[in-house]
């Protein structure tokens, strides 16, 4: 059978960095009370001329280099984004052209901080499937664009930045094992952005209640991320018949360290099975895990064979599972 198989990952960070410091300067929050929530110390924001598909395309040709193939050979490109430049066009048309990837097909997955691994499960059904041979998928956010950088209980949170990996179809046991997706729009009003859409079409009136910004309910996101990242990575393990002992570096979306650690903890995972960047990232939403796993991976922590969970919650709610064999 056709597996999807990593073969490139790369990444991008903006370069000016948003200290606990500077949002001291901001808003009514101190430098102790986000480290002690949340564990972030730092994040980064876009430049004014960065766009969505600026960080795409950074992060995509590193991981064209380390593939070893050009950008025409794709045969798709699915980026996750909710920042992406535009309502539409989608992003990763934009990411098409600006890397002549003449062949591929290209699109967006809305599912907030699951974006990667809805589009990494979706281009890995593809690739299984004999559709494409090769796959770029990309998360990529200016989550700071959407940001209220008057509350004080969101705009400490989050940060921009952008990961990607190239697939390629080959035999054999190592890649994407399994894939794992579930939504429940019920709760969709805890963690969104209120305009502008259909619902909320653009107007004056939209932007004094300040309705182009995300909204959350932090407490109840909390309980709601710890539970589904813990039900989901039972799910891929159990799926292929492993447990947590198997595994080698488990990837959760890096929403904040309170959370990661909650979930690592009922999984009775050590702590050296988990990559953890959010103290200098922040919440990059759909970015998140491929800048994790770039960041890993040219640290030279993954070795042919480890079993690596990607594990992912955010708006929709959306969540889901990526059991990988490296
Ligand atoms: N600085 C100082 N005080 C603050 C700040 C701040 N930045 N933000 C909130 N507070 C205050 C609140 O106003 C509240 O004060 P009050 O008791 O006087 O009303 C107090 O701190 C406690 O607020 P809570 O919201 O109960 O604090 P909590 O312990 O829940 O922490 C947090 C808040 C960090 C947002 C937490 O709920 C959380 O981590 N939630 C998950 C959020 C998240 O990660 N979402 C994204 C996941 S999915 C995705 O990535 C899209």
């Amino acid at each position: 059978v056709k597996r999807a198989r990593i073969i490139g990952t790369g990444s991008y960070l903006p370069e000016k960095i948003l200290t606990n410091a500077d949002l001291e300067t901001m808003v009514d929050t101190s430098d102790e009370w986000i480290t002690a929530r949340t564990g972030i110390q730092q994040r980064r924001i876009a430049a004014e001329n960065e766009m969505t598909s600026d960080l795409a395309v950074f992060a995509a040709e590193k991981a064209l280099q380390m593939a070893g193939i050009s950008a025409d050979q794709l045969d798709l490109i699915i980026v996750g984004t909710i920042t992406g430049d535009f309502p539409w066009p989608s992003t990763a048309c934009l990411v098409q052209d600006r890397l002549k990837a003449t062949r591929a097909a290209a699109w967006d997955v809305s599912a907030a901080c699951s974006g990667f691994v809805y589009a990494l499960a979706s281009a890995s059904k593809f690739i299984e499937s004999g559709s494409a041979r090769y796959a770029l998928v990309i998360g990529a956010e200016v989550l700071s664009r959407v940001i209220d950088w008057q509350d004080r209980n969101t705009c400490i949170l989050f940060g921009d930045g952008a990961g990607a990996v190239v697939l390629e179809a080959q035999d054999g046991d190592f890649g994407i094992l399994s894939t794992h997706l579930h939504a429940d729009g019920g709760d969709w009003q805890l963690l969104y952005q209120p305009g502008f859409g259909s619902r909320h079409p653009a107007s004056v009136a939209g932007i004094e209640q300040r309705l182009p910004f995300l909204k959350m309910a932090g407490n109840e996101v909390f309980k709601t991320a710890v539970r589904s990242l813990y039900d989901v990575a039972i799910e891929a393990l159990e799926t292929n018949g492993l447990t947590a002992a198997d595994v080698h570096l488990l990837f959760p979306h890096q929403a904040n360290r309170r959370i990661l650690e909650a979930v690592r903890k009922r999984l009775e995972l050590r702590e050296e099975q988990m990559y953890v960047n959010v103290d200098f990232c922040g919440n990059t939403s759909g970015a998140s895990i491929p800048l994790a796993l770039d960041e890993a991976n040219r640290k030279g922590l993954l070795r042919q064979g480890d079993i690596l969970v990607f594990d992912a919650f955010g708006g929709g709610f959306t969540w889901g599972a990526a059991l990988v064999r490296w």
